[in-house]
C-alpha cells in the first residue's frame, strides 16, 4: 500500500486571528507546530477575499516550512502572478464565490476547460505541481487528464455532510462515488489526492482508499485544537489514516 500524505490545512487559524485584527493566534506558527507533529506539507487558501490567509502569510509559510506548501487558489490572473512570484511547491486550482462559508463544490472542469487549460500550463511550465480540485465524477477526471493537470483532488465535502447528518444512504452513495473516482484516476494517470470536511471517523475510512496519496484536513483539525492542542489532533489524525490504511 502507497503511503498516505497528510496535508494540514492552517487558514482558520487566521480566521481566528482576523477575528480580532492583531497578529495571534499565528497561522505559521501553527504550520510550524503541524510539521512537528508530523504533517507532511501545509495547505493555505489565499482568497481573493483575503478572509484568513493573507499575501504576507503566504510569503511568511513558504520562507519559514521546510516541508511542502500546497497554495489553493482561484483561476485568476491576480493570483496566478502571486503564485509563480511565491513558488510553492504546489497550487491547487478551486472554484471560489465570495458568498460561500468554504469551497463549496468542486471546480466546472468541464465548463471551463478552455479557461483553466493555461492556467494549468503556466504552473507546471514553472515547476510547481498543479492540483484541480474536482467532483467525484468521471466526466470531471476526464476533464481533468485531458488539461494535462498531474493530480486531482476529490471534493469529499458531500461524503462528510452525509455522513455529519446520519445519512447513511447517501453517504453510501457519495463514498461510492469516491471510490470509483479514486480508482479512474489510476487508469487515466493522475496522483489523487482528497478532501473537505475530513474528520477522524472520514479520514480513517477513505484511508482504505488506495488510489489516494494525500489527504488534506483543516477545518476540523483546527477546532479539535482547541480542545486538545495541534499536536494531539494530528497525532489522533495520523493514527486513524494510518489505521485506515492497513
Ligand atoms: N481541500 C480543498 C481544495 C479545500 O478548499 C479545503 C478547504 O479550504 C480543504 C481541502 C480542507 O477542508 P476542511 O477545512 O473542511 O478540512
Amino acid at each position: 500500500m502507497r503511503p498516505l500524505r497528510l496535508g494540514v490545512n492552517v487558514d482558520h487559524v487566521a480566521t481566528v486571528r482576523n477575528a480580532r485584527g492583531g497578529g495571534v493566534p499565528d497561522p505559521v506558527r501553527a504550520a510550524l507546530l503541524a510539521i512537528e507533529a508530523g504533517a507532511d506539507g501545509i495547505t493555505a487558501h489565499l482568497r481573493e477575499d483575503r478572509r484568513h490567509i493573507r499575501d504576507e502569510d503566504m510569503k511568511r509559510l513558504k520562507a519559514a516550512i521546510g516541508k511542502p506548501l500546497n497554495f489553493e487558489m482561484a483561476a485568476t490572473e491576480q493570483m496566478l502572478d502571486i503564485a509563480l512570484e511565491a513558488h510553492p511547491h504546489a497550487c491547487c486550482l478551486v472554484p471560489e464565490k465570495r458568498t460561500e462559508r468554504t469551497t463549496e463544490g468542486g471546480l466546472d472542469v468541464v465548463a471551463q476547460h478552455n479557461h483553466l487549460t493555461p492556467f494549468v500550463a503556466e504552473l507546471s511550465r514553472a515547476g510547481i505541481r498543479v492540483s484541480l480540485f474536482v467532483e467525484p465524477s468521471a466526466e470531471a477526471l476526464a476533464a481533468a487528464a485531458s488539461m494535462r493537470a498531474p493530480v486531482v483532488e476529490l471534493h469529499t465535502g458531500a461524503w462528510c455532510d452525509a455522513v455529519a447528518h446520519g445519512d447513511k444512504e447517501k453517504a453510501e452513495h457519495e463514498f461510492a462515488r469516491l471510490k470509483s473516482a479514486a480508482g479512474l484516476t489510476t487508469k487515466l494517470g493522475l496522483e489523487c489526492h482528497a478532501g473537505h470536511g475530513l474528520d477522524y471517523e472520514t479520514a480513517r475510512k477513505i484511508a482504505g482508499l488506495p488510489e489516494i496519496v494525500e489527504l488534506n484536513i483543516g477545518h476540523f483539525l483546527i477546532g479539535e485544537a482547541i480542545f486538545v492542542g495541534l499536536k494531539e489532533s494530528i497525532g489522533k489524525m495520523r493514527a486513524a489514516m494510518i489505521e485506515g490504511r492497513a
